[in-house]
């Protein structure tokens, strides 16, 4: 069985990929109004792919005989100055993603639950890469001024970014 606080802290997680899921959707609504139809889909896959984070964990803790407790999500940013802005509000978020991961790791390890720790590691890994092609994008954007013809390249380039689902029967490591 989890600990309780174990299970607190893994619902609470659910929580903060279901609103990444919520945040990425907003900036999807935001690249969709201003006709970035390829950046758009890179926000569509990150929908994605945050949902899969979630269903993980509600996965899990169904698995270890654990109680799902669903909550509140709050309302995503809605207001974009430009496509810059959307990449940087992209980078802080999943830095705190991943501070989050860390701490739910620091939970793990104290209680010495070595399934939640080795669930985990998935997620530790994920953020690396998550914080990798973000900050990637955002040089881009910032190497071109976020705007012209520069920008139109990007677009196209993320317009074949696709979701790549878990194999079936697996709890859904992408
Ligand atoms: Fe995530
Ligand atoms: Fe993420």
């Amino acid at each position: 069985m989890l600990s309780a606080r174990l299970q607190e802290a893994m619902n609470e997680q659910i929580n903060k990929e279901l609103y990444s899921e919520y945040i990425y959707l907003s900036m999807e609504a935001y690249m969709r109004s201003i006709d970035l139809d390829g950046i758009a889909n890179f926000f569509t896959v990150q929908t994605q792919e945050e949902h899969l984070h979630a269903m993980k964990i509600y996965n899990f803790i169904i698995d270890r005989g654990g109680k799902v407790v669903l909550k509140k999500i709050e309302t995503p940013p809605v207001d974009f100055k430009s496509v810059v802005d959307v990449f940087e509000q992209t980078l802080e978020h999943e830095k705190f993603i991943t501070k989050s991961i860390n701490d739910l790791m620091d939970v793990a390890v104290k209680e010495n639950d070595h399934a939640v720790i080795s669930f985990l590691k998935w997620y530790v890994d994920e953020q690396v890469e998550e914080e990798a092609n973000v900050t990637r994008i955002l040089s881009k954007l910032k190497l071109i001024g976020g705007e012209g013809h520069g920008l139109l390249m990007i677009d196209q380039d993320l317009a074949a970014r696709v979701f790549t689902p878990p194999p079936a029967g697996s709890t859904g490591a992408a």
